[in-house]
């Protein structure tokens, strides 16, 4: 078996391959907002949520292409997310994935459009082939994809950010609004790759669901910390922006260090869910470690 870092190495080729195929190409019209959507989603990040997808599929033995093809629909809204969130009305950033911002780059009403033009790509992406055995899950799958986007997802955890500025928030409402705000597309991400393969069972999604429950929540905890602990020039993103904005965050709450003992024990959760899946489970407990110690 290849090591991790291969296999990590490998998902992230595919997956900028596969992007750049389902993008729209900037010799056709309007030139310049594709111009603008390839430059949000091409040539950076981290690509975890294909990597999730990719490791859930790994759970039901699922085909590739499938999982290629509902990776770049995760990454597609997830890039939006990050075009939008950067905005000045929204969190006001000007770097993101060591690049200036969209709305710097380009302008504001394009890095707008950019968020709209991905998020529809990214459903017109899983429903143009198959990414499941029928007709009727592929309809589920997306129905999930959507609620995970949307005001009862990610959008909604948005605005319960933005509502939050300036307010010192209980450990329930920080952990609420990061479950929402980044934990539902990442949770989302393991489900789909696993319904891309066979069917497992009622008690084995569940299981998996709490896993992409648990990382998703991680993921943020240790997006705070390294906001706090991390520099610009590693991050590729502005550090300290929390504190700079009022953000109320993990760190806000409960300093770095029990910040980091909560997100060690969310991964030892995690892995101790995984533990029945055996070999099967093994990409999806390598990520969770790497998601808990990752630089940037
Ligand atoms: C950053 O996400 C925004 C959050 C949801 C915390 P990532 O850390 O996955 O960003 P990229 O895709 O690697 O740039
Ligand atoms: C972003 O959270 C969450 C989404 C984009 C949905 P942050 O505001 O903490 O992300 P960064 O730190 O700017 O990447
Ligand atoms: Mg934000
Ligand atoms: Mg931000
Ligand atoms: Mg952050």
């Amino acid at each position: 078996m290849t090591t991790f870092s291969q296999w990590m190495a490998d998902i992230q080729q595919r997956t900028e391959s596969a992007l750049d195929r389902a993008l729209p190409p900037t010799d056709i019209a309007p030139t310049r907002l594709h111009e603008a959507m390839r430059y949000a989603v091409l040539g950076g990040g981290k690509r975890v949520r294909p990597l999730l997808v990719h490791a859930g599929g790994q759970l039901s033995g699922a085909a590739a292409e499938r999982l290629d093809r509902v990776s770049c629909a995760l990454e597609m809204i997830h890039a939006y997310s990050l075009v939008h969130d950067d905005m000045p009305c929204m969190d006001d950033d000007v770097l993101r994935r060591g690049k200036p911002t969209v709305h710097v780059q380009f302008d504001e009403a394009t890095a707008l459009l950019v968020g709209d033009a991905l998020q529809t790509q990214a459903f017109q992406h899983v429903a143009d082939a198959p990414i499941a055995d029928d007709p009727q899950r592929q309809i589920a799958m997306i129905r999930q994809l959507a609620q995970a986007t949307g005001s009862r997802g990610m959008a909604g955890g948005q605005a319960i950010d933005l509502a939050a500025v300036g307010l010192q928030l209980s450990l329930a409402e920080l952990e609420f609004m990061h479950i929402h705000k980044t934990g539902a597309l990442i949770r989302a991400s393991i489900n789909l790759g696993v319904q891309c393969g066979r069917s497992l069972n009622d008690e084995q999604m569940a299981s998996l669901d709490h896993v992409g429950k648990v990382i998703g929540l991680l993921f943020q905890v240790v997006d705070d910390i390294l906001d706090a602990e991390a520099d610009t020039a590693t991050l590729g993103k502005t550090a300290g922006k929390d504190a700079a904005n009022d953000k109320p965050t993990y760190v806000s709450l409960l300093g770095v260090t029990r910040a980091r003992q909560l997100a060690e024990e969310m991964c030892q959760d995690a892995l101790d869910r995984l533990a029945p899946f055996g070999d099967a489970g093994q990409r999806l407990a390598e990520l969770t470690r790497f998601i808990v110690h990752r630089q940037f």
